[in-house]
């Protein structure tokens, strides 16, 4: 029996076609009048010697935008162009050599999947513009990588090698944003547990013939704790809310995106943010891009850091374990979703 495919997959041979599904309900439709690109997330110096500063950049653009860029933070960029390179490709396949890795569910290891959002007034389905590839990562267990495709053949070698360098990363993150919450530099570190959970998504959004009408992922925040995101240079995709309005995170040559996610919104009782953001589609390009997300274990519970509950500053969600949080996610699945809120 012939495979017929749930979803047009695009490759460069089979654009796809911007049929109705993917037409978003008018309301919305992204407005690139309405979207700023005077603004800007930080962008931060990793290397400087004066960490006491780079403590407190990282401090006020987690308390701001909950959104920064990182440049000499220490991954080599020959690494970071090979991780997408070695994605590119692994999109670029036609549909029948990646069929196996492709899933209608969400979120499922090693599997291509497409995000959808559901239109309030009708409940129909609207996809998204982009193939997304979701897996889990580790820094130092490469055993993740038999979850991986071998083609393209150096697909598992340059993932393990990014993710250890996204290993360390994090660590130097998570230390500087303790610090930066006046604790101990390990605290966030120790706070999480040995145990943490790595999962990564790349993203592909062919070029749309029409960018107005659809995006390329919904509005969301993210439920972990932090996010390192790799971004394709030359074409802009990202969008932050801040203020109540879209600011676009134009790439900047070698730098990372960092992001505030949920459970460090919690975490720090609402000190730092996790805000909204999404991405657009593009006319002309293509854009990949690669987010790699560290949160807590399952069995892990998060609550407001006590350190940081006084008087002034009551406990503004209660205490929960986060296979409670990732249930709740998915219940909301499709929706616009209001995660935070239920732990309140
Ligand atoms: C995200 O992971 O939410 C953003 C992805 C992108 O910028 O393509
Ligand atoms: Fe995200």
């Amino acid at each position: 029996m012939g495979r017929i495919p749930i979803f047009q997959w695009a490759n460069e041979a089979n654009p796809l076609s911007l049929t109705s599904k993917f037409i978003l309900p008018q309301l919305n439709r992204p407005n690139p009048t309405c979207v700023s690109h005077l603004d800007s997330v930080p962008i931060i110096d990793m290397g400087t010697d004066n960490e006491a500063q780079l403590i407190q950049e990282i401090k006020s653009a987690c308390q701001g935008f909950g959104f920064f860029q990182v440049v000499n933070h220490g991954i080599p960029l020959e690494l970071c162009k090979n991780a997408l390179d070695v994605n590119t490709k692994l999109f670029h396949l036609p549909y029948e050599e990646k069929s196996h890795l492709v899933t209608t569910t969400h979120l499922e290891d090693g599997k291509i999947f497409k995000y959808y959002v559901k239109d309030q007034q009708t409940q129909e389905k609207i996809s998204m513009w982009a193939e997304t590839f979701f897996h889990t990562w580790h820094p130092h267990d490469h055993g993740f990588t038999h979850n991986l495709p071998n083609n393209p053949p150096q697909y598992r070698s340059v993932i393990a090698a990014y993710a250890t360098e996204v290993g360390s990363l994090i660590v130097k993150l998570l230390g500087l944003i303790s610090r930066g919450l006046g604790l101990e530099r390990d605290y966030l570190k120790t706070k999480l547990g040995q145990n943490l959970s790595y999962t990564a998504q790349a993203n592909y959004y062919p070029p749309c013939p029409n960018p107005e009408l659809t995006l390329g992922l919904p509005a969301h925040t993210d439920y972990n704790v932090l996010t390192i995101l790799l971004q394709e240079e030359g074409v802009t995709g990202l969008h932050v809310l801040k203020d109540g309005n879209w600011v676009a995170v134009d790439p900047v040559p070698g730098a990372l995106v960092v992001n505030v996610a949920d459970q460090l919104q919690i975490l720090s009782n609402d000190r730092y943010k996790s805000v909204y953001h999404r991405a657009v589609t593009n006319e002309e390009k293509k854009r990949v891009s690669l987010a790699m997300f560290v949160g807590p274990n399952h069995d892990t519970v998060v609550e407001p850091i006590e350190e940081l509950i006084d008087e002034n500053h009551p406990a503004l969600y209660r205490r929960y374990t986060f296979g409670e949080f990732v249930r709740e996610f998915r219940n909301q699945e499709g929706k616009p979703r209001k995660v935070k809120e239920v732990f309140k």
